[in-house]
C-alpha cells in the first residue's frame, strides 16, 4: 500500500540573528551559554543536543536517507544566537558560571570575556516564592502591571541593541513555591486585572510569561512552577499566535526512569515499589531543601510513573507501587549530583529482584543542550505558525504540558517518535512506523 505524502507546511526562513533571553542566570543557563560559544568556536561538540547531533531517518529504509536533523529542518544556526537575561543575583554569565562552578576555569578562560558580557537584567523578583534568595538585582516598581510593562520593555530593547530578527524566552531561574491554578489565571482579562491589583497568586515567572507572549516571543519553561500551564496564557499564544512549552528539564533521576519504565512495561515485568532519593549542593538545592519548593519539584517527578506503567490496563504488574522521591541539600557535591535508585520488581510467578542505580549525574551538564534544543525548536514552530503547547516537545520535560484533556505521554522513546514524526509531517515526509512494510 503506497500512500502520499502530507503537503509540508510553510515555514519562513531562519535569517538573521535569533536572541535566547532566559529569566535565571544561574548554572543551567551559563552552562548553555558558555557551551554554545565553546561549540561554535570549535573548542567542543554540542553533545547531549538532539539539533547539532541527531539524525533523522526518511521514508523507506531501503532509500537511505539520513540527514542530521539541522540540515532536514530550516533551525537557526548557532553562529546566529545571542544570549541576554535576568536575574536577581547573578551580575552576569561569566559570575554565574564561576558561582555554579559546573564548568572549570580552564573551559572558561577563552570565552571568558563574552560571558561576561551577558550582563543580567534586573529581575521581577519576589522572595515569597523562593524564600531561600535575597535578591538585591531586582525591579523596584509600584506593581506587577508596572513589572511586566518593564519587561517588555527589556525585551524591546534587547531586541533593537541587539539587532534581533526573532526571540525565544526560557526560564531557567528557581524553582517557586507551590501553587494551585486560581481565579486570577482563569483569563487573559483576569491576569491583567490581577497584574493591576498586584495579586498574590501571580508568581513572578507568569509575569515573564505573559511579556513574553505580549511581545510574540515563544515561551517554554524549564522548572515545574506553574508558568504557562495556566488557561490564561495558553489563551494569549493563542491569541498572539505564540508557541509555548513546558515544564521542568528532564534530566538525572527522571530521565533514567523514562529509560527503565518503559522497558520493564516493554517486557511485562511487574514493579512493588521505586524509591529515589539524590544529593546536590548547588543553588537549586538550597531552594529545594524549602518543603514549599520542594513540593512544586515532588508533584512533577512522581506522576511520571503511572502515566507510563498504566496501572488501570495492568492492576497485576502496576496497582500497587510504592513510589518515593526525595531530595537533599548536601553542600560539598555542589552541581554533581549523586542519585540513588532502589527498584523493587517482580517476575515469572511472582519472584523479586532488586534493580540498583547510583547516578553520578551533573545536572547542568545534562540540562544545558535542552535549553539549546528548546530554543532552536520553539523558534522552529514559530516560523511554522504553530501557538498553544507544543506537545512534540514533551521529549525534554518531566512533567510535560498537554495540548488536551489528555495525559501527555512520558515513555522517552514515544516521545523522541512524536517529536521526529512532527519535523517529518511539517517538512511534508511520510511518518516512520517501523513496520514491516516500511
Ligand atoms: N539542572 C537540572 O538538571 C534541572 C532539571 C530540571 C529543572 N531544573 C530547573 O531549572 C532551574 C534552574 O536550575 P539551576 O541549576 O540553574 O539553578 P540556579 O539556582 O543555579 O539558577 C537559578 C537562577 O534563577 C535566579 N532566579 C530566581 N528567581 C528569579 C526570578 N524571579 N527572575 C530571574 N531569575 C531568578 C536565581 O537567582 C538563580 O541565579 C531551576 O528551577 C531548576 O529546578 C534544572
Amino acid at each position: 500500500m503506497t500512500s502520499t505524502a502530507p503537503a509540508p507546511l510553510s515555514i519562513a526562513p531562519a535569517t538573521g540573528r535569533l536572541g535566547v533571553l532566559t529569566p535565571g542566570l544561574g548554572a543551567v543557563a551559563s552552562t548553555f551559554i558558555a557551551g554554545v560559544l565553546a561549540a561554535r568556536s570549535g573548542q567542543a561538540a554540542p553533545i547531549g543536543s538532539i539539533t547539532q547531533m541527531a539524525h533523522i531517518r526518511l521514508g523507506h529504509r531501503e532509500e537511505g536517507r539520513n540527514p542530521l536533523i539541522r540540515e532536514f529542518v530550516p533551525l537557526a544556526s548557532l553562529d546566529d544566537l545571542v544570549f541576554g537575561g535576568w536575574d536577581p543575583i547573578s551580575a552576569n554569565a561569566l559570575e554565574a558560571a564561576r558561582v555554579a562552578g559546573v564548568l572549570e576555569q580552564g573551559d572558561l578562560s577563552s570565552i571568558a570575556a563574552e560571558l561576561e558580557g551577558v550582563v543580567a537584567m534586573d529581575a521581577v523578583f519576589d522572595q515569597r516564592w523562593v524564600s531561600r534568595l535575597e535578591g538585591t538585582r531586582v525591579k523596584d516598581l509600584p506593581s506587577k502591571w508596572d513589572m511586566a510593562l518593564a519587561l517588555i520593555d527589556d525585551i524591546e530593547r534587547f531586541r533593537s541593541e541587539n539587532g534581533c530578527e526573532r526571540l525565544v524566552m526560557v526560564w531557567c531561574g528557581s524553582t517557586e513555591a507551590y501553587q494551585e491554578a486560581s481565579a486570577v489565571h482563569d483569563s487573559v482579562e483576569a491576569f491583567e486585572a490581577g497584574l493591576k491589583a498586584s495579586d498574590a497568586n501571580i508568581a513572578p515567572s507568569q509575569i515573564y510569561a505573559y511579556a513574553a507572549l505580549q511581545s510574540g516571543v515563544p515561551f517554554a519553561n524549564g522548572a515545574p512552577n506553574l508558568a504557562v500551564d495556566i488557561p490564561c496564557m495558553r489563551e494569549l499564544s493563542r491569541r498572539r499566535g505564540v508557541p509555548i512549552a513546558g515544564k521542568d528539564f528532564k534530566t538525572g533521576q527522571t530521565l533514567m526512569k523514562t529509560l527503565i519504565a518503559p522497558g520493564l512495561k516493554a517486557r511485562m515485568l511487574g514493579l512493588r515499589g521505586w524509591y529515589s532519593t539524590n544529593i546536590l549542593g548547588n543553588r537549586d538545592g538550597e531552594v529545594l531543601d524549602d518543603p514549599e519548593n520542594f513540593k512544586t519539584k515532588e508533584s512533577s517527578k512522581l506522576g511520571v510513573l503511572d502515566t507510563i506503567l498504566q496501572p488501570e490496563d495492568y492492576p497485576d504488574l502496576y496497582g500497587n507501587i510504592d513510589h518515593v522521591v526525595r531530595i537533599n541539600y548536601y553542600p560539598p557535591r555542589g552541581d554533581n549530583k549523586e542519585g540513588w535508585d532502589a527498584i523493587d520488581i517482580f517476575g515469572w510467578l511472582g519472584y523479586p529482584m532488586q534493580i540498583k542505580i547510583d547516578f553520578l549525574c551533573r545536572d547542568s551538564i545534562l540540562a544545558a543542550p535542552i535549553v539549546l534544543d528548546l530554543a532552536l525548536f520553539m523558534d522552529l514552530a514559530a516560523r511554522a505558525g504553530q501557538s498553544d503547547v507544543q506537545e512534540w516537545l514533551s521529549f525534554y520535560f518531566k512533567a510535560p504540558q498537554p495540548a488536551t484533556e489528555l495525559e501527555p505521554e512520558h515513555d522517552l522513546f514515544i516521545q523522541q517518535t512524536k517529536l521526529k514524526n512532527t519535523l517529518r509531517q511539517w517538512m511534508g515526509e511520510q511518518p516512520v512506523t517501523h513496520s514491516e512494510a516500511g
